[in-house]
């Protein structure tokens, strides 16, 4: 039996990864720390609330008192922190927020674990640490080596994090791993990010807002996936190691478009083009073979295979999606296109 810390469980990715792992090893107990901002929302736990392996706990990863009186009680083997501001759009708007939690709130899980003892910390990173790809070198890959080199306040703040898990590793020899993981999507994911808001807005035949040109490329995985390998490496991964994650689905942002458009019934003259994002970094690709060759992972899912059950799902689900549009939500759209 292993005792685990899962920061950030209710949000779009721990939520998702709580759901498989909590029905997936019932031997093992689950504490859930997250301090429900905008982008957490409780209805997204409701299916494991009442699982005896299962706790949530109100709270927020900067407040050192608090974090450190729940280590002292829980005594957790792993942690994992997703804890995170993760939205490029809203680290534009204000930048200091994505500071305090990306970088000041790991490093109290980390002061934490080294007070109490633990056998691992994770931290879920991201392959925007890497900056950007040009459009035209479709044979360049982000590895595992490439350079650290970012472009938003969000990836600057998520690349920081890491070099201070790296730091901690090696500095007071704390046993770490670190993921990178390309674009997400799937189930309970926040409706500002681009797969769930052209759904939502398709649906209510409105226009949908594509930055620039439609060009840049990200590499999309199923949530699913994104779950599955970070279980595999928090479990078989070596310590100190970097894996990146990707499952070479490499989409224009106008592809993604256009396939949800297709699989809903909904015409092209819905495509809007507006102002482009600052900073918009061109392409993302990963290469994910450290992971596959070392620790055996497969993903899943193709964009091809993944994209229809997520549409299906925000069908489904709307009663989830009505819930999160609140005041905050409304204002952030306002203003976030208002100049576009
Ligand atoms: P999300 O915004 O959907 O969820 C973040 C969660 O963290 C929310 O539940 C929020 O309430 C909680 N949170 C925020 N600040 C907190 C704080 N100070 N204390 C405690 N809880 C706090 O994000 P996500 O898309 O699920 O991303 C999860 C992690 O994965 C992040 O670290 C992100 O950088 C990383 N990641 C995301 C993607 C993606 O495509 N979404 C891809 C690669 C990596
Ligand atoms: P997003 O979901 O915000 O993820 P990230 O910026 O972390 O990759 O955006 C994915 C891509 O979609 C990105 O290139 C920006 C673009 N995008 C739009 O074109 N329109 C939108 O309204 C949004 C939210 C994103």
């Amino acid at each position: 039996m292993s005792k685990f810390l899962i920061t950030g469980g209710a949000g779009f990715i721990g939520g998702n990864f709580l759901h498989i792992m909590v029905n997936n090893y019932p031997e093992d107990q689950y504490v859930c720390i997250d301090a429900l901002t905008y982008a957490g929302n409780i209805e997204t736990l409701e299916p494991i609330m009442n699982k005896n392996n299962f706790k949530f706990i109100h709270e927020n990863i900067c407040n050192r008192e608090a974090i450190f009186k729940i280590f002292e009680e829980e005594h957790f083997d792993y942690v994992i922190n997703f804890a995170a501001e993760s939205h490029v759009d809203r680290s534009i708007e204000n930048p200091g927020i994505f500071l305090n939690t990306n970088i000041l709130g790991t490093q109290t899980l980390m002061d934490a674990c080294r007070k109490y003892g633990i056998k691992r910390y994770h931290q879920v990173s991201t392959d925007e640490v890497y900056g950007d790809l040009p459009l035209d070198r479709p044979d360049l890959f982000f590895t595992e080596d490439t350079p650290i080199n970012t472009s938003s306040p969000y990836s600057a703040s998520k690349a920081s994090a890491d070099l201070l898990v790296q730091a901690y590793h090696r500095t007071f020899g704390l046993p770490i791993t670190i993921s990178r993981c390309s674009n997400n999507y799937g189930p309970y994911h926040f409706p500002e990010k681009l797969i769930p808001l052209i759904i939502k807005k398709a649906l209510a035949n409105e226009q949908l807002p594509i930055y620039g040109n439609g060009q840049n490329v990200r590499d999309w995985l199923h949530v699913y996936d994104h779950c599955t390998a970070i279980d595999l490496i928090v479990r078989k991964g070596k310590n100190g190691e970097v894996y990146n994650i990707g499952g070479h689905n490499e989409k224009t942002n106008l592809e993604v478009v256009k396939t949800i458009l297709k699989e809903l019934g909904k015409p092209e003259s819905l495509i809007t083009y507006v102002k482009d994002r600052a900073g918009h970094d061109l392409r993302y690709a990963i290469d994910p073979s450290k992971l596959m060759n070392e620790l055996g992972w497969k993903p899943k899912y193709t964009f091809e295979t993944g994209i229809g059950p997520t549409i299906q799902w925000n069908l489904e689900n709307q009663k989830w999606i009505n819930n999160i549009l609140s005041g905050e939500y409304i204002r952030f759209m306002n203003d976030n296109y208002k100049n576009k």
